[in-house]
């Protein structure tokens, strides 16, 4: 691909580009330009089906229109209204609809405008509610290792990722510890939904209750599928267990659902499809299909009695954002909210899953792959890593691809997939057709 895409194309110099290599991508950029349903199409006019939702956020596909209208008609009445001490109808409206599909007992919503902002929210509420309990020497919180939680100094800390955290040793928050990861390839590669072993892993939790005490613990928060490590799914019945051992010694437990929630895994979340209630839910992504920045923190009623019971006139929580409910996100979020009801797409991936896992588990026996695992509309692909150059091997298979029309995501070796739920067998077809091709050419 030329330097300059189109004639049209500005000049790359003064982005600075998060996570991705500046220097090499400016000298041979990839630009997309439309979208629509399951494709993008590049500044140059090329198709490129989306084998990522975006970046795992419009689950809806692309282009939806209700979603346009309902921003422009926002723009239109009212840009902007404040977040404290005022509201609009329309965030307690999305607040009302969020928790009608959230697992029973979440009743209650902070928004916030990221991923990030949504950890950092949760990771803050489950302090502030151990001291509004009067026991405020819970001030641990446990992350688990290969975990992702953004990118604040709060979901690096609990994070478990080493290239997001070795740069900055020193301000991590204090107090956090990790529990083992559970991506065991020796005892589950190829596992076709849930891998069956490594409950035993939640265990890892009592080994850190008795190293610090659960007197000191607040916390622990999980991703109930780990994306951004490359699709680590959790072993039957760990998450079940992990809820077993926070119950026992008063601990919260938190799911980060930023990428499982709204119709990933086949149920509106992750909870309700592993069964399993967390205290606290982070999301937002899928929230307004990516049109438009909003996150949320979903909280049982416990946890928001809590903190309403102090005088009447106080302030309960010092923590929002200026955009927190923003009224554009509002609509975009209703009108996602409304698509995903009426399409139903967030029970699709159940009925798709089907064809999805077939097809990618297709790949196994090409050069390199030591690993295939998915669950609903969400799939691994490990390749054995270039000795001397980790990620080298997937990023070749990446770029094959994009050039031949498919983009998908890396990280590490791992190749993740996870398209719009919109996806259908043809789309499924053209896109293992894409991949595979790539993985044996990036071979030769
Ligand atoms: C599980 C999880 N948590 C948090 C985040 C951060 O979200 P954002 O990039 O919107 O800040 C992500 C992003 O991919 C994620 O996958």
């Amino acid at each position: 691909m030329a330097a300059n895409p189109s004639s049209t194309a500005p000049d790359l110099n003064a982005y600075w580009m998060p996570f991705t290599a500046n220097r090499q991508f400016k000298a041979n950029p990839r630009l997309l330009a439309k979208a629509s349903g399951m494709y993008y199409e590049t500044t140059e006019g090329r198709r490129v089906l989306d084998g990522v939702a975006g970046l795992w956020c419009v689950n809806a596909g692309h282009g939806r229109k209700q979603i346009t209208a309902a921003v422009a008609q926002q723009l239109e009445v009212m840009d902007y209204a404040p977040a404290f001490q005022i509201g609009h109808p329309g965030a307690f409206e999305l607040a009302n609809a969020l928790v009608g599909i959230a697992p029973q007992g979440l009743e209650h919503v902070f928004f916030t405008n990221s991923g990030s902002e949504s950890v950092d929210t949760a990771l803050k509420i489950a302090l502030a509610y151990h001291r509004a309990n009067g026991d405020a020497a819970r001030v641990r919180l446990l992350g688990r290792e290969r975990g992702y939680h953004g990118v604040g100094f709060g979901g690096i800390s609990v994070g478990g990722m080493v290239a997001n955290r070795k740069t900055w040793p020193t301000a991590m928050i204090p107090g956090v510890d990790h529990l083992s990861h559970t991506h065991d390839l020796r005892r589950n590669a190829f596992s076709r939904g849930l891998p069956a072993h490594g409950a035993e892993l939640a265990d890892d939790l009592e080994r850190l209750v008795a190293l610090h005490d659960a007197s000191t613990i607040a916390a622990v928060i999980v991703e109930p599928i780990a994306g951004s490590t490359g699709v680590v799914l959790p072993p039957q019945g760990y998450l079940l267990r992990l809820r077993q051992i926070c119950d026992k010694y008063g601990i919260l437990l938190i799911f980060d659902e930023v990428i499982t929630g709204f119709g990933r895994t086949g149920s509106p979340f992750a909870s309700q499809e592993f069964g399993v209630t967390p205290d606290l839910i982070t999301c937002a992504k899928g929230l307004t299909n990516g049109a438009i920045p909003m996150g949320a923190v979903l909280a049982s009623k416990k946890i928001y009695d809590a903190f309403m019971q102090g005088p009447p006139g106080a302030i309960e929580l010092f923590h929002g954002y200026t955009y927190s409910a923003h009224p554009t996100a509002c609509a975009a979020g209703l009108a996602t909210l409304s698509i995903y009801r009426e399409e139903k797409l967030l029970t699709r991936a159940k009925q798709m899953g089907a064809v999805f896992e077939q097809a990618a588990h297709a790949l196994r026996g090409l050069p390199h792959v030591v690993d295939i695992r998915n669950y609903g509309l969400v799939a691994g692909i490990e390749l054995a890593p270039v000795a001397g150059s980790p990620g080298a091997r997937a990023f070749d298979v990446y770029l094959k691809c994009f050039e031949r029309g498919l983009l998908i995501r890396t990280t590490g070796d791992i190749i993740a997939l996870s398209p719009a739920l919109i996806i259908e067998p043809k789309h499924i077809e053209e896109l293992f057709g894409i991949l595979s091709q790539a993985i044996k050419d990036s071979a030769n």
